[in-house]
């Protein structure tokens, strides 16, 4: 990254302009978090319901302090393992953010990401970073600079290119209520990791309303354009709907029929870190292929297989 367009960038969010960074996990768009002039910005370029709080962006743990207060010893103990990384930990807000950047709740999710840019940029600056994926509302999040460019040409003046992002989806997101933690969006850290810290982890049910703690939850989000059907059995699906424009999104390579128009294969050995790194940009291909059709297979229901099914799921129309 060459350092001119970090400092324009940086200049700009000094300006309480909006600018698209790169994260491990997916693109940020990135705001001052104590300017509610910026924050505005980005709710508005996403068109993104106010309801939906923005996660937090700190350079490091050390200043987890500044952002939030009264941190269970159980929150401080995930930050020292998992940060920089793709971790939110949802925690009482200091009276200082504004209500705009938490949806009007007292908490707020913060992470310190782990992508040299993002780090770059937090470390010219000298106050935290809102930012949420940088997709309009609803739609599949960007994980690479062009897709940030497809969405936003003409409305965003600043896009940060770090390349592809090494993890692919977004941060798991933990909160805590009466001190017990509680998995409310599933993520880039397995939860079988995060559970060695904290023991078996409670989740939030999926829900379809404004009431959620995390609209990451909502039951349609990351979604495609074309239709989406979730299966395990990929080829019975292809059958019933013979004669249709069917893009296949599978783990590893198989067998299909030659009538198929599209095939996305997430990993040539089957890996799971792999598959997700890839599974957003697979969707973004596909959704562009004028198909009439999606036809998703399940993953393995384990590590990152259970992080990419739940955003399959919320890909699928039925
Ligand atoms: O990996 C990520 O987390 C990416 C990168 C850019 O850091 N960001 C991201 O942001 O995914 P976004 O806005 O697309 O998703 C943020 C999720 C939303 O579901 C939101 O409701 C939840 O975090 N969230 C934020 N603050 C919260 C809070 N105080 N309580 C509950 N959920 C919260
Ligand atoms: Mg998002």
């Amino acid at each position: 990254m060459p350092s001119n367009a970090i400092q324009a960038a940086v200049a700009a969010l000094q300006n309480n302009e909006i600018v698209a960074m790169p994260t491990e996990t997916v693109y940020g768009l990135a705001g001052n978090a104590y300017s509610e002039v910026a924050v505005q910005k980005i709710f508005a370029l996403k068109n993104r319901p106010h309801y939906n709080p923005l996660i937090v962006h700190i350079k490091s743990a050390g200043y987890l302090q500044q952002v939030a207060k009264n941190i269970p010893a159980m929150a401080m103990q995930l930050a020292d393992a998992f940060w920089p990384g793709p971790l939110t930990l949802v925690l009482e807000k200091q009276d200082h953010i504004p209500d705009i950047v938490t949806g009007g709740k007292n908490t707020v999710g913060v992470r310190v990401p782990g992508h040299p840019v993002a780090l770059e940029l937090l470390e010219a600056l000298d106050f935290p970073l809102a930012a949420p994926s940088a997709n309009p509302f609803g739609s599949i999040s960007p994980t690479t600079a062009k897709h940030v460019v497809d969405y936003f040409t003409g409305t965003l003046d600043i896009i940060l290119d770090g390349g592809s992002c090494d993890k692919g989806i977004e941060s798991t997101i933990i909160g805590f209520e009466n001190g017990v933690p509680i998995l409310y969006r599933q993520g880039s850290t397995k939860v079988e990791d995060i559970e060695k810290i904290t023991g078996a982890l409670q989740m939030r049910v999926h829900a379809n309303n404004e009431s959620v703690m995390a609209p990451g939850m909502l039951s349609k989000h990351y979604a495609p354009n074309t239709t989406t059907i979730l299966t395990d059995n990929v080829i019975a699906e292809i059958e019933k709907h013979f004669g249709k424009r069917i893009g296949v999104l599978q783990l590893k390579p198989t067998t299909l029929p030659d009538f198929i128009s599209a095939i996305e294969t997430l990993s040539q050995s089957g890996d799971l870190e792999d598959a997700a790194k890839n599974l957003y940009a697979a969707m973004h291909r596909l959704d562009h292929q004028n198909l009439d059709l999606i036809i998703a297979q399940k993953m393995p229901a384990h590590g990152m297989g259970l992080a990419i099914n739940d955003k399959l799921e919320r890909a699928a129309t039925s």
